[in-house]
């Protein structure tokens, strides 16, 4: 029973701030902070709520474009795979086609001039080499993303290896 009254309290609170009941107005604040939130976890949820309260209703961020001007992101290290530089939006990726090979496929790469994937999503696990693209990179979305004008929500100072490297060198 005293469960019962306590979930009705609290949908009551939730249907009184949902009207806003004397509550201020929803405060909208545009741009992720710029101060990284490392070492306080309290700010890492601030961080994704853009320091607006818990208990006030956020409105979201626009959506992010997706870029479509043909120019390639560099990698962050060896393995990373490359982001797509170009929209995708239709492409169809299932069991019968796959879009994303009418151009990057080793015998179509030149027509379109994409880069053509490369050896190792032609690899089994066992490093054995298939005729065609291996059914564990069929995918492709699975692990490249489109390009998007977002900006990181939280700050971080990541630094890659040559980065790394050259500044312990300088040292
Ligand atoms: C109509 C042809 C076409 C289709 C379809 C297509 N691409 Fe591309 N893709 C290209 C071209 C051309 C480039 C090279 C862009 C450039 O010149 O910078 C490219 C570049 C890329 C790159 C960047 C490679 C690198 O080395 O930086 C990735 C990753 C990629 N595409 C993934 C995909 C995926 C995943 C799909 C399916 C969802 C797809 N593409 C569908 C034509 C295509
Ligand atoms: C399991 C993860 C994975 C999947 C699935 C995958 N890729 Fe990749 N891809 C990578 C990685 C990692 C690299 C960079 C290292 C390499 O070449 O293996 C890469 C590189 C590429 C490149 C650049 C090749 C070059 O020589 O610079 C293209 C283009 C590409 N992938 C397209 C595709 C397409 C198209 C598909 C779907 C048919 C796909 N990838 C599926 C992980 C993946």
């Amino acid at each position: 029973m005293r469960r019962i009254l306590e979930s009705f309290a609290i949908a009551l609170i939730l249907v009184l701030s949902a009207c806003g009941g004397g509550e201020p107005p929803p405060q909208v604040v545009a741009p992720a902070p710029e101060v990284g939130a490392r070492g306080n976890p309290a700010q890492d949820i601030d961080n994704l709520r853009r320091n607006v309260p818990i208990t006030t209703e956020i409105t979201p961020l626009p959506m992010a474009t997706a870029e479509n001007f043909d120019r390639r992101r560099g990698r962050a290290y060896p393995m990373q795979p490359p982001t797509i530089p170009h929209s995708i939006d239709g492409y169809q990726v299932d069991l019968n086609s796959n879009r994303c090979m009418l151009c990057h496929a080793r015998s179509n790469a030149a027509q379109f001039q994409a880069p053509e994937i490369s050896v190792t999503h032609y690899m089994d696990r066992d490093d054995q080499f298939l005729a065609e693209v291996s059914p564990r990179r069929y995918f492709c979305v699975q692990c490249h993303v489109v390009q998007t004008d977002a900006q990181p929500l939280v700050a971080n100072g990541f630094r890659d290896i040559d980065e790394v490297l050259r500044s312990e060198r300088a040292q």
